[in-house]
């Protein structure tokens, strides 16, 4: 059966495509995330791309790419403190303001990427 998701009722690739790179030209200039990521942000962008394209519906880019997402263990050679968890939010809440996503998806989305930020720390301060 075809059910509704996400993905498809945002605009799709177009979409997200647009929140991705919305939402590292501000990782790019955070001063708390800076020094964890790369300078090049490209690849990482193309990433979450595949990535956020699944979690909220879409085709398996990701798996079929990259295998099992194991964001923890992904996550684990980088320290993320709670710091830098409200650093991520804060630019994918100013980045979903920018691509101007729609209630009810907008707290939909942040609520999901909310919970998995949390999950994500591995660090106190
Ligand atoms: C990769 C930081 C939360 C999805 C990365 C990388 C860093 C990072 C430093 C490596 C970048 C690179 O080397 O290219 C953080 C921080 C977070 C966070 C500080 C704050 C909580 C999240 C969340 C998601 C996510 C909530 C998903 C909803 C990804 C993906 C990758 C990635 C898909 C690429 C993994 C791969 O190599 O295949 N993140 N992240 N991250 N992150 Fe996060």
């Amino acid at each position: 059966v075809q059910r509704a998701n996400i993905y498809d009722d945002i605009g799709g690739a177009e979409t997200i495509n647009k929140l991705v790179d919305a939402f590292y030209k501000r990782v790019g200039k955070h001063p708390d995330l800076i020094p964890i990521f790369p300078e090049d942000l490209t690849e990482t962008a193309r990433k979450q791309k595949l990535f956020l394209t699944q979690f909220f519906g879409g085709p398996n880019l990701y798996v079929q790419e990259r295998g099992h997402p194991m964001m923890r263990a992904r996550h684990s050679p980088f320290p993320i403190t709670p710091t830098r968890r409200d650093a991520w939010l804060a630019c994918m809440d100013a980045a979903l303001d920018e691509v101007e996503i729609e209630e009810p998806y907008r707290s939909a989305m942040f609520e999901r990427l909310r919970m998995t930020a949390n999950h994500m720390m591995n660090t106190p301060e």
